[in-house]
C-alpha cells in the first residue's frame, strides 16, 4: 500500500489519541500528537510566568523553544529544549493554558512549520483540532472524530481519576470540557471544525477497535 498521511480532528475526549495510537499500530505508522506540542508552549508559558494574551512574550518564547519527539523505549516522549516534559504536560492548569496559548496566532505560527516537516515523511497518524483544514489541507485521509459532550466527560473523568491520586469532581470535568470546546470552536484562527472532505465519525457508542476498523475501511477504499 503507498504510504498515507491520515489525519485525525475532533474535541476533547472523542477517543482521538487512543484511536489515532491504535490505528498508527494498526498500520504500521508513525503517530504525531500535536495537542503535545500546545501543551509544551503552555507549560514553558507557565514556567516563565507569560500571560497567555501576550503576544509579544510568546513570541519570544516561542523563537527559543526547540519541541522534539524522541522513541524511548518503544514509547513517544517530549523534550523541550532538551527537557523530557511528558509527564508535565497533561495537568488540569496546563490544559486550560494549552486551550488559551492555542488560540494566539504567534503560537499557531510557530507550530505550523514544525508539523509540517513532521508529516512530510508520510506514513504517519496525525491527531489536532486543524490538521486537515490548516496544517494537512491536502492529506491522504481525514477523520473527524466527535462524541456526545456528556461520553467525552465521562471519559476524560475516568482517565483523570485513574491517572490521579485526587479523585476530580465530575462537574468539573464536565465544566472545563465545555470551556474548552467553547474556545477551540469560536477562536479566530484554526477553529476546531470537520474539513469537507472528512470522514465524520460518531464514536459515542463505538469501542476503539469498532471505530479503528471503521477506519481501516475507508483507507482501504
Ligand atoms: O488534544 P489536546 O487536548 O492535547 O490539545 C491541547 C490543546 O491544544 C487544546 O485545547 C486544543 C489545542 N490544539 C489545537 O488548537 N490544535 C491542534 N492541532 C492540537 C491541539
Amino acid at each position: 500500500m503507498k504510504e498515507l498521511l491520515i489525519t485525525i480532528d475532533g474535541p476533547a475526549g472523542a477517543g482521538k489519541t487512543t484511536v489515532s495510537r491504535a490505528l498508527a499500530d494498526r498500520l504500521g505508522y508513525r503517530y504525531i500528537d500535536t495537542g503535545a506540542l500546545y501543551r509544551a508552549v503552555a507549560l514553558a508559558a507557565k514556567s516563565r510566568q507569560i500571560d497567555p494574551g501576550d503576544d509579544a512574550a510568546l513570541q519570544q518564547l516561542c523563537s527559543e523553544l526547540n519541541l522534539e519527539f524522541r522513541e524511548i523505549n518503544g514509547e513517544q516522549r517530549l523534550f523541550s529544549n532538551g527537557q523530557d516534559v511528558t509527564d508535565y504536560i497533561r495537568t488540569p492548569e496546563v490544559t486550560m493554558l494549552a486551550s488559551a496559548v492555542s488560540a494566539r496566532p504567534v503560537v499557531r505560527d510557530y507550530l505550523l512549520g514544525l508539523q509540517r516537516s513532521l508529516g512530510a515523511r508520510k506514513a504517519a497518524v496525525v491527531e489536532g483540532r486543524d490538521m486537515g483544514t490548516v496544517v494537512f489541507p491536502d492529506a491522504d485521509v481525514k477523520f473527524f472524530l466527535s462524541a456526545s459532550t456528556e461520553a467525552r466527560a465521562l471519559r476524560r473523568y475516568e482517565e483523570l481519576r485513574q491517572k490521579s491520586k485526587i479523585a476530580p469532581r465530575r462537574e468539573d470535568v464536565e465544566r472545563d470540557m465545555r470551556q474548552r470546546d467553547k474556545n477551540d470552536s469560536s477562536r479566530k484562527v484554526a477553529p476546531l471544525k470537520a474539513a469537507e472532505d472528512a470522514i465524520v465519525i460518531d464514536s459515542t457508542q463505538l469501542t476503539v477497535d469498532a471505530v479503528v476498523d471503521l477506519m481501516v475501511t475507508h483507507i482501504l477504499k
